[in-house]
């Protein structure tokens, strides 16, 4: 075998990946299992955009392209950031990338050197923390519980911050919490910025369309357009339009960094596949009406769900304002027993368990950075949800 770089032992596999793949196995051998791990629209690819995609191969569009993006698919971006979050990017601001996965992996190998240190409020998505120590950084975890809506307040922020600080992370609506940062909220939060010139922020808008409620959207540009020198915004297809599959992320921030980006994607993957961007051209350009009709259906599922969990003793949830994860707090179920014996030790033991005995698989909060709670994805049909739903309740009424 081959000597490993050590820096492969900073990070792990995504769990909800692992669960994911547990999932699959688990009904591969006949278990009754409802999967609520995965982090994926139930909801198919828009028909427009597959038709796009056979149009751009008819077109015989399958050569290398540029690495920062199709101009077609760049003046897309453009004009999203435009008509949805009023700001205006030039195009040498924008770049293209393999899921915003990648545009955030290209972020931090581009900026983040040994001994800078990186702020991710807890829950966090459990990328953000592997990215940052793959790039020799130090990720400054900073909690942000069902207290404070699973949000950084400006004082929490004033005192995480340090000489070394290079990036905020802000991810809103937030996976797994689903919390949405009001304007007032980033206002105070870009106060605090303000005091502190070699901080950016990275604002992960990637579940911008799914929102709950009437809730409005912001984002850190726009709030704060003077701290647009150093704020890098990112988004994506994935969640939105339902194209998890094609790969397609983007971002827009000063032209200096966006180059510093392009230049890392360069020496990875180049340009994103051809007929992903097609596709993307056509999400972005075409109808978007059924995006609200998307969020209404994910906003019905969290109801139900939510009603059936409240009535669970021993958990409290909070009513997420977006994404499509429901993340409640489940203390009061550690230290029971299970009907053969067992007592729940854990955040695992009560996940596996539910597993086993409930038939519903969901992830542990550990994975998100905040203990004790679960993420449910409600990623998953009404019936599906309501369902896991029911077993959760029967299988915690089993406790002793
Ligand atoms: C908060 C957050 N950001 C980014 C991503 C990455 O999305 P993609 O690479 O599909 O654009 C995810 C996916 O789960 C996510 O939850």
């Amino acid at each position: 075998m081959i000597e490993l770089s050590p820096r492969l032992s900073r990070i792990k596999l995504s769990p909800s990946t692992m669960a994911a793949q547990r999932v699959r196995e688990l009904k591969a051998a006949g278990r009754d299992i409802i999967g609520l791990t995965i982090g994926e629209p139930d909801f198919d690819t828009p028909a427009h955009v597959k038709q796009a995609v056979i149009d751009a191969m008819n077109r015989n569009e399958t050569k290398y392209p540029p690495i920062d993006g199709i101009p077609s698919l760049k003046q897309a971006v453009q004009r999203k950031f435009t008509r949805e979050n009023g700001l205006d990017f030039a195009l040498d601001q924008i770049m293209v990338g393999t899921g915003s996965k990648q545009i955030l992996f290209n972020t931090f190998q581009a900026t983040v050197s040994a001994g800078d240190e990186v702020i991710i409020p807890a829950p966090y998505w459990i990328s953000y923390l592997d990215m940052t120590l793959v790039a020799d950084g130090t990720p400054v975890v900073v909690n942000c519980g069902i207290e404070s809506g699973f949000k950084i307040t400006p004082n929490q922020l004033e005192s995480a911050i340090t000489k070394k600080t290079k990036w905020l992370l802000i991810n809103s609506p937030g996976n797994p919490s689903g919390a949405i940062y009001s304007r007032s909220e980033l206002q105070a939060l870009a106060e605090v910025l303000r005091r502190h010139p070699q901080v950016w922020v990275l604002s992960d808008d990637i579940y911008e369309h799914l929102r709950f409620d009437g809730v409005e959207f912001c984002t850190m540009a726009q709030v704060a357009p003077d701290l647009a020198d150093r704020t890098l915004t990112v988004n994506g297809v994935s969640k939105a339009y339902a194209m998890t599959g094609f790969r397609l992320g983007y971002a827009a921030g000063p032209k200096a960094l966006i180059g510093a980006m392009i230049k890392m994607q360069s020496q990875s993957t180049a340009g994103v596949n051809s007929l992903s961007q097609w596709a993307a051209v056509a999400a972005l350009e075409g109808p978007q009406e059924f995006l609200a009709d998307r969020a209404a259906a994910f906003q019905e599922r969290r109801d139900r769900l939510l009603e059936l969990l409240n009535n669970v003793p021993g958990m409290t949830c909070d009513r997420p304002q977006g994404a499509f994860y429901l993340f409640p707090r489940c203390e009061g179920l550690l230290g029971r027993r299970t009907p053969s014996g067992k007592t729940l030790e854990s955040e695992q033991d009560l996940v596996l368990y539910l597993m086993d005995e409930g038939g519903v698989a969901v992830v542990q909060g550990e994975a998100y950075g905040l203990s004790p709670h679960l993420r449910i994805s409600i990623a998953s049909s009404l019936e599906n949800v309501v369902e896991a739903g029911r077993r959760i309740s029967s299988a915690v009424a089993a406790l002793r």
